[in-house]
């Protein structure tokens, strides 16, 4: 493994063993495991719990943080794609926007139960009487919504809530598709799930390097900052995925951004500090059928850039459908964010930052 930094380790990425010595908490396993996750996560979904009324809906909100209101964005995304007619958006803070009112599903996602931000949103959302659904693994969001009668669904406890993705956005749109807003959702996640099942493989940390996309684009972002370009819709919520996971499972800085608005100022931003640009690696994703523009800007960026950054790669989302392409590239982000954590000598499960944080937080008076 080489890079321009040489703070890394020398792991040698086709040996499974010491790999796995380098991931004590097992998160190669639990990625191995998301074609079944998906697979519980919509059984969740289709629990017979009483759900809201679905008339009259104005809009559907997702309150949630981090790997949590990362579902929502996918939620969002993926219903669009479905032909749902009602916005759906995250909220990602304290405040609930002011026209979020009665007319308005609302879920409530946080994996912990115990996140201050979405556990605020909860209560203004309940004191204005929208249509709530809740989900967690348990902690004060799953009390709560006992003490008012809000439906509430439980996914398994006991991972990183970045790692419980699927169980975290699968039920939302089973929930959809059992209020009647959206159709055939749930046969297309599990279709997915099996497509994942091949990628797994692909993936796997027993596929040497020269068969394996992810260990190789792993590799070859050591000792840069990955900043990853999407484009409006699927690829803008990968892109955000993408980086957040270089965040927390390899905990480098990791920046993203979307075309065809960073054409308008980001890609202005690589024309001065020269050696600070060629630290970073530029990752575009890309996909079959985007937007012609969108795939002449990217051609035409790249011309651009490519002698002013460290690097530039393009990875292309593979599947039939808009939601298999969205999946196979996030668990390709996944898998590639766990790499480099290793690579770099990070165990990819803790996030002491964050845990550390919400100590301080807690401190009575830091509020
Ligand atoms: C940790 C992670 C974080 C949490 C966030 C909110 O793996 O992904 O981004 O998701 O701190 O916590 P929860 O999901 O418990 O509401």
């Amino acid at each position: 493994v080489t890079g321009v930094s040489g703070r890394f380790n020398d792991v040698n990425m086709d040996h499974p063993s010491s790999l796995r010595a380098s991931d004590p908490s097992g998160m190669l396993d639990v990625l191995s495991d998301f074609p079944d996750q998906l697979l519980q996560a919509v059984s969740i979904g289709r629990s017979k719990i009483e759900l809201p009324d679905p008339e009259g809906l104005r809009g559907i909100a997702v309150v949630g943080m981090g790997g949590s209101g990362i579902s929502g964005d996918v939620v969002s995304a993926v219903a669009a794609a479905a032909g749902l007619s009602l916005p759906v958006f995250t909220v990602k803070g304290y405040e609930l926007p002011p026209y979020v009112g009665s007319d308005f599903l609302v879920f409530a996602v946080s994996y912990s139960g115990n996140t201050e931000e979405t556990l605020d949103c909860f209560e203004q959302a309940a004191g204005r009487g929208a249509r709530l659904v809740a989900l967690s693994s348990g902690g004060q969001l799953a009390e709560e919504a006992s003490r008012l009668g809000v439906p509430h669904l439980r996914v398994p406890s006991g991972i990183q809530p970045r790692a419980a993705f699927g169980y975290l956005f699968a039920p939302q749109l089973a929930v959809l598709e059992r209020m009647g807003l959206i159709e055939g959702i749930c046969r297309a996640v599990e279709e997915a799930a099996s497509v994942l099942e091949e990628r797994s493989m692909e993936y796997s940390v027993d596929t040497p390097l020269d068969e394996n996309p992810t260990k190789r684009v792993a590799k070859d972002l050591v000792g840069y900052v990955p900043v990853v370009y999407g484009s409006e819709g699927a690829l803008e919520v990968t892109a955000s995925r993408w980086k957040a996971q270089f965040n927390e499972m390899a905990k480098v800085p990791s920046f993203c951004n979307r075309f065809p608005e960073l054409n308008h100022n980001e890609t202005v931003g690589w024309s001065n500090l020269e050696d600070v640009c060629k630290r970073f690696h530029l990752l575009v994703l890309r996909q079959p059928g985007e937007h012609p523009r969108v795939s002449r800007r990217i051609r035409v960026t790249v011309e651009l850039l490519h002698e002013s950054v460290g690097h530039i790669s393009q990875v292309c989302a593979r599947g039939d459908n808009y939601l298999e392409r969205l999946l196979d590239l996030i668990y390709f982000g996944d898998y590639t964010s766990v790499y480099l954590a290793l690579a770099l000598g990070q165990d990819p499960t803790p996030v002491k930052r964050i845990d550390e944080l919400k100590r301080l937080l807690a401190e009575p008076d830091r509020r």
